[in-house]
């Protein structure tokens, strides 16, 4: 990546191919679960050494809660065990770390680690990492759509986006997908209306910093039109 190329502002990423991964190896899914959090480090170390402000993570979708009990188990506390490791790195480096979602599985103690999490690291300035747990577009959509009406608020392009979860964060610039699936899976619905996607067959945990990098580069290449004609006619 060469100094004068343009980066994004915020990056997002669905974080696919864990089970895949293992089972190439013939191990039991959450060893690959457990391995995608070591890529997650990576990535971030990459992204925020870049200067670039926002990463988002689609760690846990609404519809994950349909796996196996022992699946769903051991992501719960791999991602319990992520807040209580990496919370000290994050407030030491100043990366804000949030996490969206709708709640609804997590018992009180996790979602008093969530909230101090946020408290912790809120004041950070070197970037901003969102964790998506339990998160569906729709379900972001549809409450929002609600506290709209409770509030009897009629909303407008740029009302709306702070009724949602990512209140507060820019839309993402770049919307990546490792595993191989060229689908959305019901991550961030609204804030992708004029994201680029970039579909990856490289299994979530052997994702590699080169990697984003010729990604960035295709990106700062792109021409974005946005419904205009583009800088480049
Ligand atoms: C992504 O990996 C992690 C989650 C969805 C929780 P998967 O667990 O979906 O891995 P594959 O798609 O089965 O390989
Ligand atoms: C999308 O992956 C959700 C996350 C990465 C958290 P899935 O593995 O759940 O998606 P589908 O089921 O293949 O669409
Ligand atoms: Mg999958």
């Amino acid at each position: 990546m060469k100094s004068d190329e343009r980066l994004p502002d915020h990056i997002a990423v669905i974080m696919d191919g864990n089970g895949r991964w293992a089972r190439k190896r013939l191990l039991p899914r959450k060893f690959g679960h457990r391995e995608g959090v070591r890529t997650i480090d990576r990535v971030a170390d990459d992204v925020f050494g870049r200067g670039i402000g926002y990463l988002t993570l689609f760690a846990f979708s609404t519809e994950n809660w349909k796996r196996p009990e022992d699946e769903v188990t051991g992501l719960l506390s791999l991602f319990d065990n992520y807040l209580t490791k990496k919370l000290p790195k994050l407030e030491r480096d100043g990366v804000v770390l949030r996490v969206i979602g709708s709640e609804r599985g997590i018992n009180d103690e996790l979602r008093g680690k969530i909230a101090e999490a946020y408290e912790r690291t809120m004041r950070g300035t070197k970037g901003n990492l969102t964790i998506c747990f339990d998160y569906g577009g729709r379900a972001d959509i549809i409450s929002a759509v609600n506290r709209c009406v409770e509030l009897g608020e009629k909303v407008t392009e740029s009302t709306f986006p702070s009724f949602l979860q990512t209140a507060g964060l820019p839309d993402p610039d770049i919307i990546v997908r490792t595993g191989g699936e060229r689908r959305i899976s019901n991550f961030l619905l609204y804030q992708m209306a004029y994201s680029e996607l970039y579909f990856s067959d490289t299994l979530w945990p052997d994702f590699t910093a080169k990697e984003l990098d010729d990604i960035l580069e295709t990106y700062s290449r792109t021409d974005r039109r946005f419904g205009g004609i583009g800088e480049k006619r």
